[in-house]
């Protein structure tokens, strides 16, 4: 028998195939680009339109649910409530869609009880699909994921966001994360769209990633984080080495415990030299 989460999965389904048209169909365009806390941070009237396309038809569908989204939230997060909630980036990677580089994704998260139930993160460039219901796997285009078997960080593909090198208060802890995690690891690599580099963690591709700084928010973590629990993986918090506060993210996500523990040692270390 059909329940409501079915229903709720298969309208956001339907939603991300309908953005991924406007996305497809706009990313070689020219966009009217907008900075939002500086030019490593961009907005364009693609990320809005899609945003309301998905918050307006799930409200139609949905009244009692409430919503949280980039572009309509802004820096002040309501709280999150045992209320079904979506969690939306219309489009996370929105300076790799402006160059038409090919590493930009919608996001869409169902949160109930203030658990992650739904997770969709699509990139309809390179065709990938990531889904996952709680209790019911991870997958990509239908197939099922699971992350890497790898467990020495010495082996380990590593991710960061190198975007926080322009932010003049983090600097110096980037450039000392960036010395670390290449002298330690097997390769570091920066993508540009945190909730994709998150399910590339899923996919078992990248070991692990550290990702928080201004405009990392909940709605680029939120749904992939189900996506990554889901494929056997984990997503802490870097300071506590809890599971992550999706409200206030500044995460580790990795393949397995022990890589998150390690690629939180090694963050600590260069905090502590910067
Ligand atoms: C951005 C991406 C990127 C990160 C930026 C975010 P947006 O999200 O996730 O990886 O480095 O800080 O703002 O703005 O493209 O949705």
């Amino acid at each position: 028998m059909a329940c409501d989460e079915d229903l709720f999965f298969e309208s956001a389904m339907e939603l991300a195939l309908e953005a991924a048209q406007v996305m497809r169909s706009s990313i070689v365009a020219v966009k009217t680009v907008k900075e939002k806390q500086g030019d490593w941070d961009l907005v364009t009237e693609y990320d809005r339109a899609i945003e309301d396309i998905i918050v307006g038809k799930l409200k139609l569908q949905f009244p009692t649910h409430k919503f949280i989204g980039e572009e309509s939230t802004g820096d002040h997060l309501p709280e999150l409530t045992n209320d079904p909630t979506w969690i939306i980036d219309p489009i996370d990677g929105t300076m790799n869609f402006i160059h038409g580089f090919p590493h930009t994704c919608i996001v869409i998260g169902l949160s109930i009880d203030k658990e992650m139930r739904i997770g969709i993160v699509y990139n309809p460039i390179l065709e990938q699909l990531f889904t996952a219901r709680k209790g019911k796997g991870a997958f990509l285009n239908g197939r099922p994921i699971r992350t890497s078997s790898v467990d020495s960080l010495s082996k380990s593909l590593i991710c960061l966001e190198s975007g926080f090198l322009k932010v003049k208060s983090l600097r110096e802890k980037m450039l000392e994360r960036i010395k670390i995690i290449s002298a330690q690891t097997q390769g570091l690599r920066t993508l540009g769209s945190a909730a994709l580099t998150l399910c590339y963690v899923a996919l078992g591709v990248v070991e692990g990633y550290q990702i928080e700084g201004p405009g990392i928010s909940t709605w680029d973590i939120a749904a992939p984080s189900l996506i990554i629990s889901e494929a056997g993986g984990v997503v802490v918090d870097r300071v506590t080495g809890n599971r992550v506060d999706l409200m206030n993210p500044r995460a580790i996500a990795a393949c397995n415990e022990k890589i998150a523990k390690e690629l939180t040692r090694i963050v600590w270390e260069a905090d502590r030299r910067a």
